[in-house]
């Protein structure tokens, strides 16, 4: 080959490189990429297609709440999230459930119903049964509790916990709430998920001394939930990293579930070119992270686009926090994954990918649905990623 011929096929495999989505640069790696999505954008065309072209998973960030699926005592809106649910699979993606057991976006006839415990607890049975129940083998993976937990480590004071409960004392409930998601899907996988509590700290101390409990008992628990709500400063990597380590070393999954960078924004929501740089480094730096683990199987960012986030509304003078800008550019952050993900080997070629998609069907719960004991067994990045390559749900 020649010189000029050689600087050529290079120049196009750089090109091809930067031009490869997200989910493929993921899929290769063997975790899954999602993004919290909401089903009234589907009808936006760069909504979708942005959705469907980087993302391998999705998250309904609203719709399969306690309140909006479940409205009544007797009615139950699953067209929303079905919406969801079907263009995932219409797209080869995952789907992850959030979530069952949660202090907040409760419908006003479970929090000013007078209940006693026996009854708020029929309520919970029956609201798992019948959500988890109808997204059985459509959603690989549930949040089943979420936020249980204050910073000082103490159980949150809530509806299901003791205010006024469902009769079961301290992280019992959530055995229970556990035990039930798993009676209503059996392959799903089940995870408790908090923010604050990705570094070492009270918060974290206490989730993991349950999970130790929870394994050590058999409970059905297979993973813990960082949400990485995170600013430009957020403590020492090393501390998040010791963390997931003692998570995964239990067996456990790692899914980092709602990750965004929000930066200081000026009245049309712009930031600076600094801040926009330090957020692609948070980006680059928790892809890094999560790699370094195979049982950190997903990355999910809270959102996609700065058009649609939570940031601006929960905190003013905030925003910019995600991959996309508002007209579904790409901005730092999202090269910077580039970055990251080609930084570490692929474990999947792109053929064995192919096959994995059409043997199983829609590829959803491609290596998702193993069990406990296989992945405590699966110590690198490579054999798990190849042993679920070809597992079907
Ligand atoms: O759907 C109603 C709409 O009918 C009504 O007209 C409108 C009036 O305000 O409210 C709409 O509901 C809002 C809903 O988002 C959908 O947009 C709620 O008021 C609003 O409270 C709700 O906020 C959500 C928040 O959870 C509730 O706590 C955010 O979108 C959602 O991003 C956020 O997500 C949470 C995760 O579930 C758990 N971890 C933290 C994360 C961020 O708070």
């Amino acid at each position: 080959m020649s010189r000029s011929h050689a600087v050529i096929c290079f120049a196009v495999s750089v090109i091809a490189l930067a031009a490869q989505p997200l989910r493929q640069l993921t899929d290769q790696r063997g975790i899954k990429l999602g993004a919290a999505a909401d089903p009234s954008h589907l009808t936006e065309a760069a909504y979708a297609d942005t959705l469907a072209r980087e993302f391998s998973q999705l998250e309904p960030e609203n719709a399969m709440k306690f309140g909006p699926i479940h409205p009544g005592p007797s009615t139950y809106n699953f067209g929303q999230p079905d919406s969801l649910v079907s263009f995932a699979r219409q797209h080869n993606m995952a789907v992850r459930g959030h979530t069952l057991v949660w202090h907040n976006q409760l419908p006003s006839w479970v929090t000013s119903g007078t209940y006693s415990t026996t009854q708020l607890s029929g309520i919970l049975h029956d609201h798992i049964n019948a959500v988890v129940g109808h997204y059985a083998g459509q959603v690989y993976g549930w949040d089943v509790i979420n936020e249980a937990f204050n910073d000082d480590g103490t159980l949150r004071s809530t509806i299901w916990l003791d205010s006024p409960g469902i009769g079961l004392s301290g992280t019992a409930y959530m055995e229970q709430s556990l035990r039930w998601t798993h009676e209503a899907d059996p392959q799903a996988l089940l995870f408790y998920n908090d923010y604050s509590a990705e570094l070492v700290n009270s918060k974290s101390n206490a989730i993991y001394k349950m999970a130790q409990d929870f394994v050590s008992r058999g409970v059905p628990l297979n993973g813990i939930g960082m949400q990485m709500h995170f600013t430009t400063s957020n403590g020492s990597l090393a501390s998040i990293e010791s963390n997931i380590k003692r998570i995964t070393d239990l067996g456990l999954q790692v899914h980092i579930t709602e990750l965004d960078v929000r930066l200081p924004v000026d009245s049309s929501g712009n930031a600076t070119a600094a801040d926009l740089a330090a957020q692609a480094q948070v980006y680059r730096d928790v892809f890094a992270l999560c790699l370094k683990f195979p049982l950190c199987t997903s990355i999910q960012s809270w959102g996609f686009t700065d058009k649609y986030s939570w940031i601006p509304g929960a905190f003013p003078g905030r925003g910019a926090a995600l991959e996309f800008d508002t007209a579904y550019q790409p901005k730092p952050a999202y090269k910077s994954i580039q970055t990251a993900l080609q930084s570490s080997p692929p474990v999947i070629s792109a053929a064995a990918l192919t096959n994995a998609a059409s043997y199983a069907s829609g590829a959803v719960a491609r290596a998702f649905a193993q069990s406990l004991p296989e992945a405590a067994s699966c110590p690198a990045r490579a054999a798990c990623a190849q042993r679920w390559a070809g597992k079907k749900r």
